[in-house]
């Protein structure tokens, strides 16, 4: 069992299986994208199925979670989630993805065994996805949710972020059009976890906003405490029900006393926490020949030592080196 010293156990896995993208979202990276890892130092995918197993088989992880940068961009993922599906017991598994390729891929995935998918879309305007973005492929992400929810990959969850003066104002256009198309839509506070080091507090628009802006338009009241467990998404149910809204408002309202997730990095790091400025070498462990038994006590051993929140509230906080990008959000 991955416990920490607060009592938390992290059940949900979440895996980084490369850390390039064919986006470049202003609030993640720059316009000439990042010095992206090299490729012997990426796992390989028998290395990747080897410590979901472990995950799995010895560590009590429920739900494995595959992100990026962008995971549709790696060749393996089809084959990755197809030996996941069949471990035993075999994990939930979803993917969160820019959606750029799943209108290729959407069936393939589901015919291997993937659950799920959350799929990132800040606006339904072209132009603003192209300045926000750096790139004209508002079609190809809309095509891609589409064949996701056509191939079963349901509930279809899109993650928004709001960022002022660009789509801030339409929170409100972006429900009822999820609504419309039976997406589950979640607002995410941004977060400093840009490459760029740009985040700013009172520049963000907040979970209070967003709700402010949404009531404009429906009528929310929340949804019980205990349909919310672990997730960061606090939903709303809209206009009486039966669709919903979730706000995922990590900086104002964060949910660290919950957390039931582990990490693992494309380069075989495990992170205890988005925000940690610590990671653990899995990577040399696999390289050196060491047993299951090894590498599971050495994950154990770095949950162990889970900080109690995100810090972002402490004076001395200070941003992880790495960014999102090569967390996996
Ligand atoms: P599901 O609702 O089960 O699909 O999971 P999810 O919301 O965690 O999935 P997703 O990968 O779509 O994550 C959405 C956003 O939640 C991420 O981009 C982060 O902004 C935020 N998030 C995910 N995990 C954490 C976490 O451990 N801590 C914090 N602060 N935010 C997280
Ligand atoms: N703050 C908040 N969300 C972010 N994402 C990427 N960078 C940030 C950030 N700095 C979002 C993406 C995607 C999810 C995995 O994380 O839009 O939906
Ligand atoms: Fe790519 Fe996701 Fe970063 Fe956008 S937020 S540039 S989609 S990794």
């Amino acid at each position: 069992m991955l416990i920490d010293t607060y009592g938390r156990v992290a059940t949900d896995l979440r895996v980084s299986l490369t850390d390039r993208c064919n986006l470049r979202c202003t609030y993640c990276m720059p316009e000439e994208g990042l010095q992206w890892l090299a490729k012997p130092d990426l796992l390989t995918d028998d290395e990747i199925v080897r410590l979901i197993r472990i995950a799995v088989t010895d560590l009590g992880v429920t739900e494995v979670r595959f992100t990026g940068g962008e995971p549709l961009l790696r060749p393996g993922l089809v084959g990755i989630v197809e030996r996941c599906a069949a471990l035993e017991p075999r994990p939930r598994m979803s993917l969160t993805t820019n959606g750029i390729g799943l209108k290729r891929t959407a069936a393939a995935l589901r015919s291997a065994g993937l659950d799920r998918v959350n799929v990132s879309l800040d606006t339904l305007r072209p132009d603003v996805f192209k300045t926000l973005t750096r790139r004209d492929r508002h079609q190809d992400v809309l095509d891609g949710m589409a064949a996701a929810r056509d191939a079963g990959l349901t509930p279809v969850k899109v993650n928004a972020v709001l960022m002022p003066g660009l789509n801030a104002d339409e929170a409100p256009d972006l429900l009822a059009w999820a609504i419309e198309e039976g997406y589950e839509l979640r607002f995410i506070e941004q977060m400093p976890l840009d490459a760029q080091h740009g985040w700013k507090r009172d520049g963000m628009i907040t979970a209070g906003d967003i709700l402010e802006s949404l009531r404009t338009r429906f009528e929310l009241t929340p949804e019980g405490a205990d349909e919310r467990g672990s997730a960061p998404a606090e939903r709303w149910v809209v206009d009486g029900g039966p669709h919903t809204v979730g706000v995922i408002a990590s900086v104002t309202r964060p949910f660290c006393r919950a957390c039931d997730r582990t990490r693992l990095t494309a380069d075989g790091q495990v992170r205890t926490c988005l925000f940690a400025t610590e990671e653990t070498d899995l990577r040399a462990a696999l390289r050196s020949d060491a047993p299951d038994e090894t590498v599971a006590e050495i994950w154990k051993k770095a949950m162990w030592g889970k900080k109690a929140g995100s810090g972002l509230d402490d004076p001395s906080f200070l941003q992880p080196e790495r960014p999102m990008s090569a967390i996996g959000g």
